[in-house]
C-alpha cells in the first residue's frame, strides 16, 4: 500500500450547474460536466458495467441511466436523496481526478478545497455544501464564483465580475475585500434560459421539426450572438426523420438577448451602489466571465449599456473554463488557517 503523503493538497473547485472543474496545488486540472447518472435496471448496468457514471460519459449514456444534474438555477437540489447523492459523487469524482481518495496517493485528511458556488447557493445552501463535503477533505472554505474569478486575476480592487453560466449570472463589485452579500447579485437568465427560449422559438417556428434541448445547446454554444452582425445561421434537424435545414437566426438573437436587459439593468444597479469617487475605475474594470460571456457581441452591447452613466470597459476571457477553479486553488494557497473551516468526519 503507497504510505499517504503528510503534505497538505490545496485544490480550487468550481462547482458549476453545466461544468466543474478543478485545479490543484500538485499541478492537476479537469474540468467535468456536472451530470451523475446510476444504471437505470439490471440490464443497462450489465451494459455498462459500472455502478455511476458522471460527466460527459454519463450524458453521452443518458438512456441508460437516472441522469441528474445536482444544481439547477445556480442552487444545490436538496429535494431527492439522488441529488445529494450526485453532489457528493461529483466532488469525491473531482478529486480522485486530481489523485485524492480513500486509499489512494493523497489522504483526504490533508485536503484544503476552496469550492466557488453561485451567490445565491452560499446563501442558502452553505450547510449542505458542508455536509456534502464531510469526511472527502479536511478543510473547507466556500465562496461565491465571481469572487474567485476576481482572485484568478488578481482583480481584486474596483472592478466589477459578471460572470454568465448556465444555471445563474452572478455578479460582485471588488472592494479590495471580502465581497459582503451587498457587493453581488445572482440572476437565473443565463445559458440554460437561452436554450429553454431558443428550443421554444424553434419549436413555434419549424412545429415538424425534432429538437432536443442538448442539439439547442451545442447550436448556442457555435453561434450565439446579440445584436446586428448580418450572419446567417443555417442548421440541420430531422423532420418527420428527414434531414433537414433550418433557418434559426432571428431565432437566436432573440434568445441570446433575453439575458441582456436584466443583466444591464442589474450592471448599473449595482455600479449606482458603489461610492461615487470609485464608480468610474469600476465602469471602467468590468469583466465578462463564464461561458456565456462567450456570447458574440455581448461585451459590445454592455459597453453601450454604460455610455448612459459616462462610459466604460468591459473585458470578455477567451478561455473563461479554468478561471473559477484557479482561483479557488490561488485562495487556497493565500488562505491563512483562520479563514478555513475544519470539517470533522
Ligand atoms: N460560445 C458560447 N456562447 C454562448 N453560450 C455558451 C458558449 N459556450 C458555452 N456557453 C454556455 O455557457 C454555459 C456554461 O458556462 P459555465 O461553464 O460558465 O457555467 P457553469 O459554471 O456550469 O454554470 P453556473 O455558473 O451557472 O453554475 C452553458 O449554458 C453553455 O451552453
Ligand atoms: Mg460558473
Amino acid at each position: 500500500m503507497a504510505e499517504p503523503t503528510t503534505d497538505i493538497l490545496h485544490v480550487g473547485i468550481d462547482l458549476g450547474t453545466s461544468r466543474s472543474a478543478i485545479s490543484a496545488s500538485n499541478g492537476e486540472r479537469f474540468v467535468v460536466e456536472s451530470y451523475v447518472g446510476w444504471p437505470v435496471d439490471m440490464v443497462a448496468k450489465k451494459v455498462l458495467k459500472r455502478t455511476v457514471m458522471i460527466g460527459h460519459e454519463a450524458v453521452a449514456n443518458r438512456t441508460m441511466l437516472d441522469l441528474h444534474r445536482p444544481l439547477e438555477r445556480g442552487l444545490l437540489k436538496e429535494g431527492s436523496d439522488k441529488d445529494v447523492l450526485a453532489v457528493r459523487e461529483l466532488l469525491k469524482h473531482l478529486l480522485a481526478l486530481v489523485g485524492v481518495s480513500e486509499k489512494g496517493k493523497v489522504d483526504s485528511a490533508n485536503v484544503r478545497a476552496v469550492v466557488g458556488v453561485p451567490a445565491a447557493s452560499l446563501r442558502t445552501n452553505k450547510q449542505y455544501l458542508r455536509n456534502s463535503m464531510k469526511g472527502i477533505v479536511d478543510s473547507l472554505m466556500i465562496v461565491s464564483e465571481p469572487f474567485a474569478v476576481a482572485y484568478a486575476l488578481d482583480a481584486l480592487l474596483h472592478t466589477m465580475i459578471i460572470d454568465i453560466g448556465a444555471g445563474t449570472s452572478d455578479f460582485c463589485v471588488m472592494k479590495g475585500r471580502y465581497p459582503t452579500e451587498e457587493d453581488q447579485r445572482t440572476l437565473t437568465n443565463a445559458g440554460d434560459s437561452i436554450d429553454t427560449q431558443l428550443l421554444k422559438l424553434i419549436e413555434e417556428r419549424y412545429p415538424q421539426a425534432n429538437v432536443t434541448v442538448f442539439m439547442v445547446r451545442e447550436w448556442k454554444e457555435k453561434y450565439s450572438f446579440v445584436g446586428d452582425n448580418g450572419e446567417k445561421i443555417i442548421v440541420t434537424a430531422p423532420v418527420r426523420g428527414v434531414p433537414t435545414e433550418m433557418d434559426i437566426t432571428a431565432d437566436m438573437r432573440a434568445a441570446c438577448e433575453t439575458v441582456v436587459p436584466p443583466t444591464i439593468e442589474t450592471m448599473l444597479d449595482l455600479l449606482s451602489r458603489v461610492e461615487p469617487e470609485f464608480q468610474e475605475r469600476v465602469r471602467n474594470n468590468v469583466i465578462l466571465s463564464g461561458g456565456g460571456g462567450l456570447i458574440r457581441g455581448l461585451d459590445k452591447t454592455l459597453e453601450d449599456a454604460l455610455k448612459q452613466v459616462g462610459g466604460g470597459k468591459v473585458k470578455d476571457m477567451e478561455d473563461p473554463v479554468f478561471i473559477g477553479s484557479d482561483g479557488g486553488l490561488a485562495l487556497a494557497l493565500d488562505a491563512p488557517d483562520t479563514d478555513w473551516e475544519k470539517l470533522s468526519a
